[in-house]
């Protein structure tokens, strides 16, 4: 087991002054690596959020580069990656329910490739597991070095040996590393990887490493690419957005940035995720005063207690909270606030959740993301003592999402009869008569269309709200 490089959660701990290494260039292929994945399919299986859906779209890119060709039946594919997400119990199990399933493909085909790589790949437990009792799984490389996947992938091929690699360390930032962008008129750009955070309950500071931004003028360089291919919409992803540029000299905040990519020009901006500890007036200003920075935040609360909120390492009390919220509300025309919520953290009382439901209540959000909480090896909160039964937080669950759900209705029912843009995204999965799209407030509309193609943005006046999306037709 010496030769492979292992996970380690208390080098990945490890916080400090810290200027990550900008690496231009890092994919380097030998010419057997350029033609071993020549008359090969390859299958990403991509887990959790838009961080982790971008990284898979640099898989993606670095497998073509090998020559390897994307294959959507899982019974053709030579490799099949899964990019996992560690967030919570259930993401795991899913995973691993999903590697004992793909066992079959790899017995009818010896000569698959199984790989993991991910935030579960991060994490020592996890990997120690996987290579004592899943020995199908050739292939483990961690958050921090997708560049090493064509020697790795030569290693299993020419060497059959099986390849394991996780770096547990703040990390660098990677610049132009091949992709294959998901869609053709909307995309994401990582504007910064890792978070500094440590909220007592989430394990992504350890699964990504310390907070490291791109410059600015790589962010903007990618934005007018994109634009210029005639991309609609982009997405400015981070585990923390609003943190952004706190590492780096001379470089501007997330204030900053939003201005800069806003005269860009291109026709839709979002970001995720913002946490309201360091919501700025500059970046408040920039959404109000932009017309192609969308009138969506998403703001996640976790909780309506301050003693649960401290014990969560939030950093924000309630009142702080609601007082952003307000500000947004009134200095945003029309905007629109999701938000994500834990249910049962430890010690939590019954009444203190309903301070959270009272904020639900305050907040009336538009859409809402709600979990019971799962002690994640390796945080403080999984040590903390934590006396409630499932049963009781489920319970809170079924109570909070009763709430969510209501005034999701309530907020999509103000739509009715109005006639809103929606950014074209295609038929719909369900129906392919239907077609479906966003609106500016990230809601979803599935509308009649007359006329028009992928990325046109339609107007569409709506007929029927719904609690998680809208109805309408082309006018
Ligand atoms: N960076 C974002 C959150 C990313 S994780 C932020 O700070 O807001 C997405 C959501 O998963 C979190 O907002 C939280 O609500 C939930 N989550 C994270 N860790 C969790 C855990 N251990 N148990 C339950 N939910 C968790
Ligand atoms: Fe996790 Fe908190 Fe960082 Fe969000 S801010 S990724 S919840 S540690
Ligand atoms: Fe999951 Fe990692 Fe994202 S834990 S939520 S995939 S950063």
């Amino acid at each position: 087991m010496s030769e492979y490089r292992l996970p380690d959660f208390i080098k990945a701990r490890k916080r400090g002054p810290y200027q990550a290494p900008i690496i231009r260039e890092a994919l380097k292929l030998n010419d057997v690596q350029k033609s071993l994945g020549r008359d090969l399919f390859y299958h990403v299986i991509t887990y959790g959020c838009q961080a982790n859906v971008r990284d898979g779209e640099v898989i993606a890119g670095i497998l073509e580069e090998m020559g390897y060709t994307h294959t959507e039946e899982l019974g053709e594919a030579d490799i099949i990656i899964l990019n996992t997400c560690a967030i919570r119990d259930n993401a795991e199990k899913r995973v691993m329910g999903e590697i004992g399933f793909l066992q079959n493909y790899k017995r009818m085909k010896p000569s698959m490739i199984l790989g993991l790589c991910g935030c579960m790949a991060q994490e020592e437990v996890v990997v120690k597991r996987i290579l004592k009792s899943y020995p199908v799984v050739d292939l483990i490389f961690g958050t921090h070095n997708l560049y090493e996947l064509p020697a790795m992938i030569e290693r299993i091929i020419v060497d059959n040996q099986k390849a394991v690699s996780v770096y547990s360390y703040q990390g660098s930032i990677f610049e132009d590393m091949p992709s294959v962008r998901s869609l053709p008129h909307k995309a994401s750009v990582m504007i910064m990887d890792g978070c500094d955070k440590f909220c007592t309950y989430c394990i992504v500071p350890y699964t990504r490493g310390q907070q490291r931004s791109r410059l600015a003028e790589d962010v903007i360089k990618e934005v007018i690419e994109l634009r210029d291919n005639g991309y609609k919409e982009v997405t400015l992803l981070g585990q923390n957005v609003n943190a952004y540029g706190k590492d780096i000299p001379d470089n501007g905040d997330f204030g900053y940035l939003l201005k800069k990519v806003a005269e860009t020009g291109i026709e839709r901006i979002r970001f995720t995720t913002s946490h309201p500890w360091d919501f700025t007036k500059e970046m408040v200003d920039a959404i109000a005063d932009y017309d192609n920075i969308m009138p969506f935040v998403h703001l996640p609360l976790q909780s309506g207690n301050d003693e649960i909120l401290r014990r969560m390492g939030r950093r924000y009390t309630s009142q702080q909270y609601r007082e952003l919220f307000d500000t947004l509300k009134e200095r945003v025309r029309d905007v629109a606030i999701s938000t994500d919520i834990i249910v049962g953290f430890p010690g939590e009382t019954e009444e203190q959740f309903l301070d959270t439901l009272k904020m639900v209540e305050y907040c009336k959000y538009d859409n809402a993301y709600s979990f019971v909480f799962s002690p994640r090896p390796g945080t403080p909160a999984a040590k903390m003592e934590d006396n409630e039964e499932l049963e009781v937080k489920k319970e809170r669950l079924y109570r909070l999402n009763d709430r969510l759900g209501y005034y999701s209705k309530i907020n999509n029912e103000k739509w009715v009869g109005k006639t809103v843009k929606v950014l074209l995204d295609g038929p719909s999965k369900n129906n392919p008569e239907v077609f479906c799209g966003y609106t500016p407030q990230q809601k979803l509309v599935n509308f009649t269309l007359k006329e028009g193609k992928v990325g046109d943005i339609i107007d569409v006046r709506i007929t029927e709200a719904k609690k998680n999306s809208l109805n309408g037709e082309q006018i």
